[in-house]
This record gives C-alpha cells, sequence and structure tokens, in this order.
C-alpha cells in the first residue's frame, strides 16, 4: 500500500476510529472477560469502550506467538477496516535471553556485540508476535542516586550516540517488511530524562537549551539518524513544560530540526499527567496540548479518547492534524508488512527454536563477560583451579541477576553464581553461604558463613542490590550497599582471609566499605541469563576483563553529580598557582570520583608510549591524525579500550575539561605491541555556541590519548581558521 492508499484509508475511517487509532491500551484490554483479560484498577476508571478496544491502533506489552496472533484475530475481526494492531512491548535488553542491563553493555565499548544483542532481542521478540520495542533509552546520566542509570549506556553524549546507533541497527535491520526477524525500535525518553533533579525519578528538569543541544540531544538524534522509526516522550519537564505538552521540543526540535516524520509516543500516562504537573486544568487540554505537540499515540491514559473528538467539533482541533497523526502510524503498519501479513513474524515454532537457544545463551555470555569492570585487584585475581573457595552473599546462589526490564525472562533460567563456579571447580573446593539477606543479617547466617569459609583459601563475596532497587522508581539518597552486607564483609574479614567482592547492582554505588575493606572488586552489573557463567570465567582468567566505566563512581553521593566532563571553573582545585581554601571544592571529600570514566583493569598491563601528531596545525580542510603506541607489557593476552579525548583551551563558552572524540578496542599478546591511529576532523571540534550556532573556534586544543580518562597522555595543536 503506499501513501495515496493510506490517505484513502484515513479518508474512510470516521473520526472515531481514528482517535482510537492514537489510542494504546495494555493486553488485559484485548483479552476479553472470559481470556482472563479482566480489567480491574486504574485500568477500568479509564473508561474504555470496547469499540474504543476494536479500534485500537496498538497494544502494549503483549508477548508470545500463540497470544499475540490470538489477540490480532480477534481484532481484525471487531475491527471494521481490518487495520491490524501494532504489538509493542518494552525489549530493553533481551526477550527471554536477558543481555546485561544497558549501563553495563556501555561498559563493553563494544558495538557489535551491542547490536549482535539487539539483533537477537529482536529475534526472539519477533518470533513472539512483537512488532515494536520500546528502546533503546539513550538518555544520558549524571546521577546514580536515579534508578533507570541502569538503562542508559552512561555519561558521555558521544559513546551514548555511538550505542544509540547499533542497538537501533540491531533491533531494525535494514528492511523491517521484508526481515520479519527484526522489529521497529522507539528511542526514548525525549527528551533529557536522566537529568531529573536530585536523581528523583518524574522530577523536574531545567537546563539551558545549549546544555540540551550539547550533551542530551546528540544520542536521540543518533538514534534518529539511523533510522529509528518511534519516539517516547520523556516524563520530565523541559524549558518548564512537560515534554509530552511540549511543542517548541516536538514539532520545533524533533520534527522540523531533526526531520523526524515517524511515530511519536506519550510515555504511560504522560498525556493525563500534564494535569498534576500543573500545565492542564483537565484531560481535555491536555489532550489538546499534546496533540498540538505533536504527539501521535497517547499510551495508557484516555485523554484523545475522551476528548478529541469534542475538542474538533469545538473547532479547537483542526481534524487534519489527527489524520496525520493517523497516516503516521498507518505507515509504520505498512513498514512492517502488517497489512499483507498481520501476524508478521510470530511463530510459535519459531519461537520454541529461537527463545534461549544455545546461540543466544553464548552471545549472552560473552557480552555479560566485556560488560563486568575490574575495579580493584590486589593480586588475588585471577582465581587458581586449584584453590578452595568459599562463595559467600545473597547473590552466590540468587537467579535475581536478570536485572530491571526483563520482565519476559525468567530468573530459573539464569545461571547463578554457584552454578558458573561449579562449571570451573570440584564441588569439593566449593562452600557456599548465603551470609546475609540483601537488607538483613542475623547473628546464623553470620556464624554459617564464618564456619562455611574457614577452610577457604579465598572467600568470594557476591553481594549488591536486589533489582527491585534501580530501574522506574528505583531512585536511592544513600547509594552505598545496604548495611548488612557491608557488616557480611567486616565479619568475614575476622578470618583474615583474601576477599574478592563480586557486585550485582544498577547504578555506580559509593564503595565506601567494599573497595577499602576487600582485597579485589569485580562489577558484574545485572550480567543476564548467562551472568554467572560469565563471572565464573572472570574470575577464574578464562576471559580477562576488558570492561571500563561508562559512568564515573562517585567517592560518596555528596559529591554527585559527578562526570568527566566537567567545566573547570575559575578557581580549578589543583591548579599550579592555586591558593588553599578559595577553590572549588569540598573540604571533607576528593573532588574526583572513586573510579573515573573509562575507568577498568585488566589481569595484565598495557603501557602507552610514542603519542604524536601528523602536524601541529590542523585546518578545516586538513584533518589531524594521531598515533599512540600500546604495549601489553604484563604476561596475559588481554583487551584494551585506547581513548581519544579533546580540550578546546579557549571556547566562546566554557569547554568540558576533557571530551570523548573516538576509540578503538584493541587485544595483544603478552608483549605485543600495536600502533593506533586516530583521526580528527574541524567538525568534531565544533560545540553549540551561546547563539545555539554549532561551530568550532580557532585555537589552541589539547589532545589526551590513554586508556581512561584520568591517565593521559597529552599533546596540544592549534585549529587555523
Ligand atoms: C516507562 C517507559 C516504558 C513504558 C511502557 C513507562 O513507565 O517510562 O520507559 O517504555 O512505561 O512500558
Amino acid at each position: 500500500m503506499n501513501e495515496q492508499k493510506h490517505t484513502s484509508l484515513v479518508n474512510e475511517m470516521t473520526l472515531d476510529e481514528k482517535i482510537a487509532q492514537l489510542t494504546q491500551l495494555a493486553t488485559p484490554f484485548f483479552k476479553g472477560a472470559s481470556d482472563g483479560g479482566q480489567i480491574t484498577g486504574p485500568m477500568a476508571e479509564m473508561g474504555i469502550s470496547d469499540e474504543t478496544i476494536g479500534n485500537a491502533g496498538s497494544v502494549l506489552g503483549a508477548s508470545g506467538a500463540e497470544e499475540v496472533k490470538s489477540i490480532q484475530r480477534k481484532h481484525l475481526k471487531e475491527n471494521r477496516l481490518g487495520i491490524p494492531l501494532l504489538v509493542m512491548s518494552d525489549i530493553v535488553h533481551g526477550y527471554k535471553t536477558i543481555f546485561p542491563v544497558p549501563i553495563a553493555i556501555g561498559c563493553s565499548w563494544d558495538l557489535e556485540l551491542a547490536e549482535k544483542s539487539a539483533e537477537i532481542a529482536a529475534r526472539e521478540a519477533s518470533a513472539s508476535g512483537v512488532h515494536v520495542t520500546f528502546a533503546p533509552m539513550v538518555d544520558l546520566v549524571r546521577d546514580p542516586r536515579w534508578g533507570r542509570v541502569m538503562e542508559s549506556t552512561g555519561e558521555d553524549p558521544y559513546l551514548n550516540s555511538e550505542f544509540a546507533r547499533a542497538f537501533v541497527r540491531g533491533f531494525q535491520g535494514d528492511d523491517l517488511t521484508n526481515e520479519t526477524d527484526r522489529v521497529a525500535a522507539c528511542v526514548k525518553h525525549f527528551a533529557a530524562y536522566g537529568a531529573a533533579e536530585g536523581g528523583r525519578d518524574y522530577n523536574t528538569v531545567d537546563m539551558s537549551e545549549r546544555e540540551l543541544r550539547e550533551s542530551y540531544l546528540p544520542a536521540y538524534k543518533a538514534a534518529l539518524d539511523e533510522g529509528c522509526e518511534m519516539v517516547m516522550t520523556a516524563f520530565n519537564t523541559v524549558f518548564g513544560i512537560p515534554a509530552t505538552g511540549n511543542k517548541k521540543l516536538m514539532r520545533s526540535i524533533l520534527r522540523e530540526e531533526m526531520g523526524f516524520d515517524g511515530v511519536l509516543i506519550s510515555d504511560w500516562g504522560a498525556v493525563k499527567e500534564m494535569i498534576p504537573h500543573g500545565v492542564a486544568e483537565d484531560e481535555k487540554e491536555a489532550a489538546l496540548k499534546a496533540l498540538t505537540a505533536g504527539v501521535d499515540i497517547e499510551m495508557m491514559t484516555a485523554a484523545y479518547v475522551k476528548y478529541l473528538k469534542i475538542l474538533v467539533e469545538e473547532g479547537q482541533v483542526e481534524e487534519a492534524l489527527i489524520d496525520e497523526a493517523v497516516l503516521r502510524i498507518l505507515t509504520l503498519k505498512e513498514k512492517l508488512g502488517l497489512f499483507e501479513n498481520p501476524y508478521r513474524g510470530a511463530d510459535e515454532e519459531l519461537e520454541k527454536e529461537v527463545v534461549l537457544s544455545t546461540a543466544h545463551r553464548e552471545a549472552a555470555r560473552e557480552l555479560a563477560s566485556k560488560s563486568a569492570v575490574l575495579l580493584k585487584n590486589e593480586g588475588v585475581l585471577p582465581l587458581r583451579k586449584e584453590q578452595n573457595i568459599a562463595l559467600i552473599g545473597p547473590f552466590a546462589e540468587s537467579g535475581d541477576i536478570l536485572g530491571p526490564w526483563s520482565w519476559l525472562g525468567s530468573k530459573k533460567d539464569a545461571v547463578t553464581v554457584r552454578e558458573g563456579f561449579s562449571q570451573k571447580i570440584n564441588e569439593a573446593q566449593l562452600t557456599v553461604a548465603g551470609g546475609s539477606d540483601i537488607e538483613r543479617i542475623s547473628e546464623e547466617q553470620i556464624q554459617d558463613a564464618l564456619h562455611a569459609a574457614k577452610d577457604a583459601d579465598v572467600i568470594v563475596l557476591a553481594l549488591g542490590e536486589d533489582s527491585e532497587m534501580s530501574g522506574e522508581a528505583g531512585c536511592r539518597a544513600d547509594i552505598r550497599l545496604p548495611e548488612a552486607q557491608l557488616e557480611l564483609i567486616q565479619r568475614m574479614k575476622e578470618l583474615g582471609k583474601p576477599i574478592v567482592s563480586v557486585l550485582f547492582n544498577g547504578r555506580p554505588l559509593d564503595l565506601h566499605g567494599v573497595w577499602d575493606e576487600t582485597d579485589a572488586v569485580l562489577e558484574a552489573w545485572y550480567p543476564g541469563t548467562e551472568g554467572g557463567a560469565a563471572v565464573a570465567d572472570l574470575i577464574y582468567g578464562d576471559v580477562n576483563p576488558s570492561g571500563r566505566l561508562a559512568m564515573s563512581f562517585p567517592y560518596s553521593a555528596g559529591q554527585i553529580p559527578v562526570y568527566y566532563n566537567h567545566y573547570n571553573t575559575g578557581r580549578p582545585k589543583g591548579a599550579p598557582d592555586a591558593q588553599e581554601r578559595y577553590v572549588s571544592q569540598y573540604l571533607d571529600i576528593p573532588n574526583s570520583p572513586l573510579f573515573p570514566f573509562g575507568y577498568g583493569l585488566s589481569y595484565t598491563e598495557f603501557t602507552y608510549s610514542g603519542m604524536e601528531l601528523s602536524s601541529e596545525k590542523m585546518t578545516c580542510d586538513r584533518q589531524l591524525n594521531l598515533t599512540v603506541t600500546v604495549t601489553n607489557s604484563g604476561t596475559a593476552a588481554g583487551e584494551e579500550v585506547v581513548q581519544l579525548y579533546v580540550r578546546d583551551v579557549s571556547g566562546e563558552v566554557v569547554r568540558p575539561l576533557k571530551e570523548l572524540k573516538a576509540f578503538e578496542k584493541i587485544s595483544l599478546e603478552p608483549g605485543e605491541s600495536k600502533e593506533v591511529g586516530f583521526s580528527l576532523t574541524e567538525e568534531q571540534l565544533r560545540y553549540h555556541h551561546s547563539d545555539l550556532t554549532f561551530t568550532s573556534d580557532r585555537g589552541t586544543f589539547i589532545a589526551y590519548i590513554g586508556g581512561n580518562s584520568k591517565d593521559v597522555m597529552e599533546a596540544s595543536f592549534i585549529l587555523e581558521k
């Protein structure tokens, strides 16, 4: 069907039918009372009629080939014009084969594997009937108190943009019509959801337009440039107006400037939330504002259904606006091939074959092992297979390692740490004890743990946050490990044995009580279905850790936000001529994070030498080439992430101390050296000036190359214009 046919279909539709297309309802609405789909609670209060359900454009949260087919079959019977339903679900880091949480994937710096994880998620999801995933979430994050940092790839606009592209490529492939094993992607949450004040979910966001454009918009833009089909609004305010009713943000910036002509969906309930935000008197005004701003689909509230028709009749809304929105939705349905085959990829047999297949599990294991970050190692790791190990802690035998947004994954399918260790050593060498719960500890648990560890050579503590402690609405003000687990560490120290901490969590933590009290710290994040196997691979050195932090670990929560690409201030701490007191600092803690962006250890050492620039000057037409030699000076083969940063020494507005411009992940055998080359063009030095123009400044720049954002070599150059 082409555009003309879509237009004539829109012309055939009644206004009610059109408005229903713009409404997204959760699965229970489509199941009918006899099918376990009784609507209760807030959903019942939405006041949705059977007619609206029969004409609804999309369903949220349906999955499983059988379920989706039956919903679609029923829908097509009820829908006068036979318009198929779009099936949308949150397939965030895997469908049933769960990959590490996105913040962990960010730490892999491995774009190919990230793309593969999305491709696998798409394959499982589409065989199970899903058409659109509400992913990738590409919100830049600087506040680890915010529970949703686990859904992001971190604090850097460039790294986030690269991952945004990789995820979109993986989900969508090249051709959604013919590749029915892919799904359409929906980038979210537009915009700047990650900047919620105080790290409290759904809270106010207020920043300059310059900062929004400079740090926050690039990753959404990258996803759109990669062809991402949909965008989701954010819950927060932008320029004082909730994103969902923000005409400037959606019509001017997203649609006109960024050229987005796909489907814009509200976040869950965000249209109606304009009332408590205080910019709409009632649902009618909320509907008016959302549609005027350009929101095509209202998710899970009924303001459009209840009021758009009245608004048209009153002349407050032009029907043409509704037609445009319907047309965009029909176009997406067409792109997905739903008019030809409304069941698309849904296939019970294929579903059985691909979901949790061995190949998918292997990919999950590989990515989990590349996402973990070794933060400290005082000569304990890797463990030797002849050592006796006591595995202690609430995560020793827990399947709660999938992380938030793994609603289709099953803890039962997860490989626990204990199971991972059992694949490496004899049962006789392994003793296991819970030691504590996540937030509670008893003397009995401690005594059991001490007993289990008494003959061990090394104690491995599997610690962390349970998956309810991060994710949506999972914010914490104190981001240390819960007291109970800190106490467990203290009590295990009484034995005087080496202790390795392995952490399972969804945010950078304040690691006091862990990094200073134990001999090695491995940040495993929520590693997914194959988590325990991947952790064992790393702990026993079958895989050499290569993850590097995509988000700084704060020294303490009082420092937040702490991120590497900050400004210098007029009184920077540590400057050669700085006074002792009147500088920008805390009196009680350092300014620097505990572990900086880009940081991560390996079982080998990498040394950098011979950084060279092709010239001291670059121009708009002549790029600069930078090279450095990286040597594996240790005894194990390993992977290093070589990172290039730049500082604009004097800008028209203040510039970050360092900005990531490029990186390369290389692998080196012991003793091997490699020359790594980067190029820099004038375009990469552009930024948003005070009048919002995007240009570069002539003058001095410093290039830094190193294995993290702190330990770098440097050389300066001049941009001539
Ligand atoms: C979340 C979105 C999600 C949506 C649908 C909302 O609460 O903020 O990220 O896609 O629910 O499940």
